[in-house]
C-alpha cells in the first residue's frame, strides 16, 4: 500500500528502516506520547518486523496498517497507521508520529488527513477516531485542525482524550478533503 500525500509518501515498512526507526524511537520527546516504544535494539527489530507485517489496508476485525512516512528523498522521518476499532458503526483509529526536527511544519496534518481520506473514500468507514494523551497539545491540536472533535468516552481508553468524525462532517467540513 503507497499513499502519495502532497508532500511526503506513506509506504511499507522495510529492514532497511532499522537504523532510522532505532533513532525515531530513541528521542523521550517522541516516546513519551506512544504505547509501543521499543527501549533495546531486539525489541527495535522485533517492532520493525511486526511493522514490515502492517503495510496493507486494515480489515475488519481489528487489524492495523502502519506505513513508514518518507520524504521525497525515501527518508523515514515518522509513522502513520490507521486501525480498525469497531465494526458498528464501521469505525477506524489514526495514529501518527513525526521526528521531532521534522515538526511543526503540518506534516501530522498532512498524513493524518490522508489516512481519513483513505479511511472514509477507500475504506468507507462511518467515523474515524484519535486518542491521545491529555498532556499531548500538539497531537490535540492535530486533530482540532481536522476539524475531529471532542467525544467523552471510549472504553478502554480512560486516560486518553479522544476525538471523532463522522463520514458526513467529513463530507461537509474537512478542510483536508479533495
Ligand atoms: C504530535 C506530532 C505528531 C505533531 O506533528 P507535527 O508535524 O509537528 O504537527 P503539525 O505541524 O501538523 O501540527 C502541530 C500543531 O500543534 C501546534 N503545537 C505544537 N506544539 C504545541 C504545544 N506544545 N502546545 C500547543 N500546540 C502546539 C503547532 O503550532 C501546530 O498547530 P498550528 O498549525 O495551528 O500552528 C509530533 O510532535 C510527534 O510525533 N510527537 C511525538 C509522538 C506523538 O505524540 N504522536 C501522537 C500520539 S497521539
Amino acid at each position: 500500500m503507497r499513499l502519495p500525500t502532497e508532500r511526503l509518501l506513506l509506504s511499507p515498512y522495510t529492514p532497511e528502516d532499522y537504523p532510522a526507526l532505532r533513532t525515531l524511537h530513541s528521542d523521550p520527546s517522541v516516546t513519551a506520547y506512544i504505547s509501543w516504544p521499543p527501549d533495546t535494539p531486539e525489541q527495535t527489530w522485533a517492532l520493525l518486523e511486526r511493522r514490515c507485517a502492517q503495510g496493507e489496508p486494515p480489515v475488519e476485525g481489528g487489524t492495523a496498517m502502519t506505513l513508514a512516512v518518507r520524504l521525497p528523498s525515501g527518508q523515514l522521518i515518522g509513522e502513520a497507521q490507521l486501525r480498525r476499532r469497531a465494526p458498528e458503526p464501521a469505525t477506524g483509529a489514526i495514529g501518527y508520529v513525526i521526528a521531532p526536527e521534522h515538526a511543526g511544519l503540518g506534516y501530522a496534518t498532512e498524513i493524518a488527513g490522508a489516512l481519513l481520506r483513505f479511511g472514509f473514500e477507500s475504506l468507507c468507514l462511518e467515523r474515524i477516531i484519535g486518542e491521545c494523551d491529555p498532556a499531548n497539545s500538539a497531537s490535540r491540536r492535530v486533530l482540532d485542525k481536522l476539524r475531529m472533535r471532542r467525544v467523552d468516552h471510549v472504553r478502554g481508553h480512560e486516560q486518553d482524550v479522544v476525538y471523532a468524525i463522522d463520514a458526513e462532517r467529513y463530507e461537509t467540513s474537512n478542510p483536508t478533503r479533495r
